[in-house]
């Protein structure tokens, strides 16, 4: 069973993925291991994540090692129509459709839950808050789960301390290979991408205001300066905030910002970043884009409640014409942007976080007798062997401590 835009699609879905397959050395390795291993054998794992060609190419990968994939998507603009036909030709079942609405989503969700998924591996934790929140009876069933992104780590940490997670999971986002790499250089370049095709803008004298430091911000904030944009930076942390500062980037509050910016990017993770009081500051063609998780940091209610027309003016180009007729644009309808106006990160990026991922469900397949009901770090074995595999694949080479050094490094009597 599926769910999906058009089946027709899926030759150029195919190629996509074969296309991105090329990107992934790192995830082809550990495919062509486990297709010998098939560490997943009998597992069925549900996965909620964007259906995207890099995404993909993790199904088949668990699939090869042995489990049953269900998936969906994890957020209701992401999906890659083409994508989705191609897998649910792979024999994946896939319940996805671009634009779908809310409850299209959760019904969506709810697939995958009803085949009774045993590794759960969520962007965003909206399987593991369904299951806990609607489907509790299952919640035994589940042995463990993984976690993409920031804003779900969040959560399960929040749902942990309050004692009622109830399988343990691994916060994939939090290990190095990934949020070092993926959040950062995937983010800052997919960002930009996704604006630039939306709108076709030129980047260079553009004064481009980054909301939050952190490290979508920092590649975001970087790159942008490398296309030539004056870039201000607004943070809530002040050591955050001075980094910026010292990166050379311009730091101020955001209610100093909306006045002078001309692209608005908020990557915080949080909510209500850009409001009533900076809509009525900013200048006549502003354009807001949104690269955080949820649809939650640019308040679209108060934009529209300010707005006395509204237009669809390009693809993933809304205009809102306030009262004094000054225009100002949001895209994609303030969510993910890189992945409802681009494709989402490259492959070569994804690589590595896909690895993390494969292999941390191969960990949590071998050892969730052991584990208890909390978030675990991916184990650093796992970190440093998807950083040696991804070093080999571009073939670098680096240097081994000498005898003498460890000794050195691992001592702390020798001064000066
Ligand atoms: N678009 C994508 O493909 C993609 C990729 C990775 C992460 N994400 C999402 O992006 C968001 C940020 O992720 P991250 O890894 O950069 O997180 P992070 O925790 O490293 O950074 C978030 C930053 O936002 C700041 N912040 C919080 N509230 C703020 C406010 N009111 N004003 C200004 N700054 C504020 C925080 O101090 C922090 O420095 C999350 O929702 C994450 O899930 C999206």
């Amino acid at each position: 069973m599926s769910d999906i835009a058009n089946p027709a699609l899926s030759g150029k879905g195919r190629l996509r993925i074969e296309w991105a397959e090329n990107h992934m050395p790192v995830l082809r390795e550990i495919r062509a291991r486990f297709t010998k291993e098939k560490p997943l054998k009998g597992m069925t794992v549900g996965a909620c994540l964007h259906v995207t060609t890099e995404t993909a190419n993790l199904m088949i990968a668990l699939r090869d090692g042995g489990a049953k994939v269900v998936l969906c998507a994890s957020n209701p603009l992401s999906t890659q129509d083409d994508v989705a036909a191609a897998l649910v030709e792979e024999g994946i079942d896939t319940y996805a459709i671009k634009g779908e609405d809310n409850d299209t989503y959760y019904k969506h969700l709810n697939a995958v839950l009803d085949a009774h998924p045993v590794i759960t591996m969520d962007d965003g934790a909206d399987l593991v808050s369904v299951l806990h929140s609607q489907r509790e009876a299952q919640l035994a069933e589940v042995l463990a789960g993984t976690e993409e992104t920031t804003t779900g780590v969040i959560r399960l940490r929040q749902m942990a301390a309050e004692g009622v997670l109830k399988f343990p999971i691994v916060a994939v986002n939090d290990t190095p290979t990934k949020h070092l790499f993926d959040n950062r250089w995937g983010t800052g370049q997919s960002t930009l991408d996704g604006i630039t095709r939306a709108t076709n803008i030129l980047w260079a004298s553009k004064t481009v205001v980054i909301c939050g430091f952190g490290y979508g911000g920092r590649g975001l904030s970087s790159r942008a300066r490398g296309l030539g944009a004056q870039v201000i930076v607004t943070e809530v942390d002040a050591v955050k905030a001075l980094e910026a500062t010292m990166e050379g980037f311009r730091v101020m509050p955001i209610a100093d910002a909306a006045r002078v910016g001309d692209v608005f990017i908020t990557v915080t993770g949080d909510r209500d970043i850009l409001r009533r009081e900076h809509f009525e500051l900013m200048k006549d063609g502003a354009i807001l884009a949104n690269t955080g998780h949820f649809d939650v940091e640019i308040d679209k209610p108060a934009l529209k409640a300010l707005a006395k027309s509204t237009r669809e003016v390009r693809e993933h180009v809304a205009e809102y014409v306030l009262d004094d007729d000054r225009r100002v644009y949001l895209l994609a309808d303030g969510r993910l942007v890189n992945l409802a106006a681009a494709e989402g990160h490259p492959a070569v990026v994804m690589d590595m976080s896909f690895a993390d991922q494969a292999l941390s469900a191969e960990w949590v397949a071998k050892n969730h007798a052991t584990l208890s009901k909390r978030v675990y770090d991916v184990p650093d074995e796992i970190d440093r062997e998807v950083a040696k595999l991804k070093l080999a694949t571009l073939g670098i080479e680096i240097d081994t401590l000498t005898p003498e050094q460890e000794r050195y490094l691992s001592s702390w009597r020798e001064g000066t």
